[in-house]
């Protein structure tokens, strides 16, 4: 029997021992989850299926595609749709409180590969870029593909502390920076105003990119954030992703860059584009419907709705039944809590005892670029409902007691 250790992935391969089943059997897999039955799995930082919008996606579907118009299967346009890009700038200018104009938007297949692709287009192995520390482990992984060299910056409540990236520019030369602004993925934090406005200057003083990870900017559940930081850019030295995997789908692979048309041009102009042209057109064209019908407006209010009670959710059970040595900030947006526990605890080498407790939550050391963080974890809200929520937190609270963490 293949075993293997609880890491929220699926192995690839299944065997077993008995007959024909002796050979390797390919397991049929779907989703990049597979959370073990019972497992309450607070690590993942997903919508819940049952917030997947299949009906609105089926009509939309329908819609464009009884139009008789054969362009959404052909190879698209380099920015990506003009129309769907025309939709996408007016709900966004409706929604970024700045306008967004059509022609500052290139289309991309979600967030992590507009990330993979300035990574491409803009650095070398062994360029320097610097990162939050935390930071969202993922972009980590892209930017170790891409053989950069990564330095990390420290946090405080507003966000990257500016003070220390101005004494690392003094010392580095970085191609960009990679920064997560709003509703941090994992730590919650935003970016305030002031900062923003200063990091732009910084930026053009010392000659290096911006690039925003603003997938979290629409879902927020109290007062809202600052404008995003592209709508601060006076130097064309910002590039921004968003993405509709946080705000309609992840499977559709769908997202955008914004940026001033001269950087974009890099993209447009690529390798990548001229042999396949515009990313996702099908998908563009039909998402294109989504927001002309008004559904991503509607699917948007009602993800915020859910979203805000869930946030609310977790963080009452995790004051109401933590023991008081775990410290957190409230949610006010995105996905995630970030709770920080002892600094004698690891919470990684707590994983196997909360496997068999059937809980499982994100380690801190993972969203460090430094092997650091171990005494904190991510946990998230958008996946489970209320009651989960509250069933996860209460035996990740038997766990850490259980353990002699009180
Ligand atoms: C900060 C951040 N960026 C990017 C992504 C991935 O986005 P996409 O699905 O658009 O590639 C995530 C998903 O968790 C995220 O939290």
């Amino acid at each position: 029997m293949f075993t293997y250790t609880y890491s929220g992935q699926k192995p690839s391969l299944l065997t077993t021992q008995t007959g024909w089943k002796n050979k390797l059997m390919l397991s049929i897999q779907t989703t990049q989850l597979n959370i073990p039955t019972g497992m309450i799995d607070l690590g993942i930082g997903q919508p819940s299926p049952s917030l997947l919008p299949l009906n609105m996606l089926d009509k939309a579907a329908r819609h464009r595609l009884s139009q008789a118009d054969p362009s959404l299967l052909a190879y698209g346009a380099e920015p990506g749709d003009g129309f769907f890009r025309l939709a996408l700038a007016e709900w966004l200018t409706k929604h970024y409180g700045a306008t967004v104009n059509a022609d500052h938007l290139f289309v991309t297949t979600g967030a992590s590969q507009g990330l993979d692709l300035i990574c491409t287009l803009f650095t070398q192995p062994g360029d320097t870029v610097l990162v939050e520390e935390p930071s969202y482990f993922l972009a980590l992984r892209i930017f170790a593909d891409h053989r950069l060299k990564v330095i990390s910056l420290p946090m405080d409540n507003d966000g990257l502390n500016l003070e220390v990236l101005e004494a690392a520019l003094a010392q580095h030369r970085p191609v960009f920076l990679y920064t997560v602004p709003v509703f941090h993925n994992p730590s919650g934090i935003t970016l305030s105003a002031t900062r923003r406005r200063r990091l732009i200057e910084l930026s053009e003083q010392h000659d290096f990119l911006i690039v925003a990870d603003e997938v979290y900017q629409l879902l927020a559940y109290n007062t809202a954030p600052p404008p995003p930081l592209i709508s601060f850019d006076r130097f064309g030295t910002v590039l921004s992703l968003g993405s509709f995997s946080k705000i309609l789908a992840p499977g559709l692979r769908l997202g955008w860059l914004q940026g001033q048309p001269a950087l974009l041009d890099r993209f447009i102009n690529s390798g990548l584009l001229d042999s396949g042209g515009g990313l996702n057109p099908f998908t563009s064209a039909i998402v294109r419907r989504v927001i002309e019908s008004d559904s991503q407006e509607k699917h948007l209010s009602q993800l915020n709705h859910v979203y805000r009670q869930r946030a609310a959710a977790l963080s009452s059970a995790l004051h109401r039944l933590l023991p008081k040595i775990v410290t957190f900030m409230e949610p006010n947006g995105g996905f995630f809590i970030w709770i920080q526990l002892p600094e004698t605890i690891d919470v990684e080498r707590l994983l196997p005892d909360l496997h068999r407790r059937h809980i499982n939550i994100q380690p801190g050391v993972k969203f460090s670029s430094q092997g650091g963080l171990r005494n904190y974890a991510r946990l998230c809200f958008a996946y489970y409902d209320i009651e989960d929520l509250a069933e996860g937190v209460a035996r990740l609270a038997r766990a850490l007691t259980q353990m002699g963490h009180t």
